[in-house]
């Protein structure tokens, strides 16, 4: 089943979102394509091109994590890392065009959308919860 992108996964930063929603999409479209027609550099080649955008997104993941103070961040930084480990893995074995399509699936699962939900979302709960709103700006005593 291909996974796509709804509000649930919703991080409320429009940048993080942005980057999540076209992991989907890159996700989606490894998924889609016709084994039958495609070649291994075909696929290869937006399989890297998947890889490269999710590195490049963790690493902007962290930085926003850092300038909020987020107290989880360096496990939060683990889990990207082994991400990565687990993604450099796949695509140094020599694998057919099948298993890189199945590989795709667990990824898009389960480093995509389960991390998403079970990590993502709790560095907007840490947001949300250090937020300091116009209200109490506006309103009576000074900190
Ligand atoms: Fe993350």
């Amino acid at each position: 089943m291909i996974i796509e992108w709804d509000e649930r996964y919703s991080v409320h930063h429009e940048l993080l979102d942005l980057q999540h929603q076209e992991l989907f999409e890159l996700a989606k479209t490894v998924q889609k394509l016709d084994a039958a027609t495609t070649t291994k550099a075909e696929l290869s080649k937006l399989f890297k091109e998947f890889y490269d955008y999710m590195a490049k997104h963790f690493k902007e993941e962290e930085a926003y994590m850092q300038s909020i103070h987020y107290p989880l961040y360096i496990k939060h930084r683990k889990l990207h890392e082994s991400i990565i480990e687990g993604m450099n893995k796949i695509l140094k074995e020599k694998k057919t065009i099948e298993e890189l399509q199945t590989s795709m699936q667990m990824i898009a699962k389960k480093w995509l959308a389960e991390h998403i939900l079970e990590n993502d979302l709790k560095i907007e709960k840490w947001r949300k919860s250090i937020t300091v709103t116009d209200e109490d700006l506006k309103g009576g005593t000074p900190l």
